[in-house]
């Protein structure tokens, strides 16, 4: 059976009761916006839903590849204990820097480390003292396939990865896609299906997101 479709109405039933965000993740978007930065960031349930998911996995580290003005990255920074971390992956400089100050501002500062350059570099050279609980891919879509690869080695056993757009805007069953991005997250959603260490399932909460646990 298909699931109940979301109208709009039922959206905003969803947000009024299940939504993560405050006023300071609603002021977050405000300035990120002020500042010329393009409102991207996940939605308010899509963060509920990571919240939720880290707390029930006692998840301690986070990486995060994409994090724009920080709205995911502060997010699930608050869902972990002590000591826990999100490494955030951005390309931008600038995107950076507004992540930092809002770190320091939302009292998480201690629990984000804002890598800066291409993920695919960073990542190529990268090697944690530690193994990752969470992977979360959020950045460019024609590199996701790439992060795949190069974040399974870094998920602990019992560890997820998880894709965001995993629907591509409601593209993702279109053959004939041109698109780039399109193509992109088609190409991961097969290439993560394939991978036989990862248990997989695609829930359909905002663009979508393709996720799979390391069985081994
Ligand atoms: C969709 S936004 C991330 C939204 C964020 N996860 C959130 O929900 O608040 C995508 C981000 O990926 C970054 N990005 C794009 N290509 C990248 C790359 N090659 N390496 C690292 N970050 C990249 C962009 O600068 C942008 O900030």
């Amino acid at each position: 059976m298909k699931g109940t479709p979301v109208t709009d109405k039922v959206y905003d039933y969803i947000l009024e009761h299940f939504s993560a965000e405050d006023d300071f993740l609603r002021t977050l978007n405000e300035e990120a916006q002020a500042a010329g930065i393009p409102a991207i960031h996940i939605a308010p349930d899509q963060l509920a839903f990571l919240q939720v998911m880290l707390k029930t996995m006692g998840a301690r580290y986070v990486l995060e590849i994409g994090s724009l003005a920080g709205y995911s990255t502060i997010g699930m920074a608050r869902a972990l204990p002590e000591g826990g971390k999100v490494v955030a992956f951005e390309l931008s400089a600038e995107n950076a820097a507004f992540i930092r100050r809002k770190a320091e501002e939302a009292g998480v500062a201690d629990k984000i480390e804002v890598h800066i350059g291409d993920a695919k570099k960073i990542l190529a050279g990268y090697a944690p003292d530690h193994q990752f609980d969470f992977v979360f891919i959020d950045a460019d879509k024609s590199g996701y396939t790439t992060y795949l690869e190069q974040t399974v080695p870094l998920l602990r056993i019992g560890g997820l990865i998880a894709g965001d757009n995993a629907l591509a805007w409601g593209q993702i069953a279109d053959e004939d896609a041109e698109g780039n991005d399109v193509r992109g997250m088609q190409r991961f959603n097969k290439a993560l299906v394939a991978r036989l260490e990862l248990q997989v399932t695609m829930v359909p909460i905002g663009d979508g997101m393709a996720m799979g646990v390391k069985l081994f």
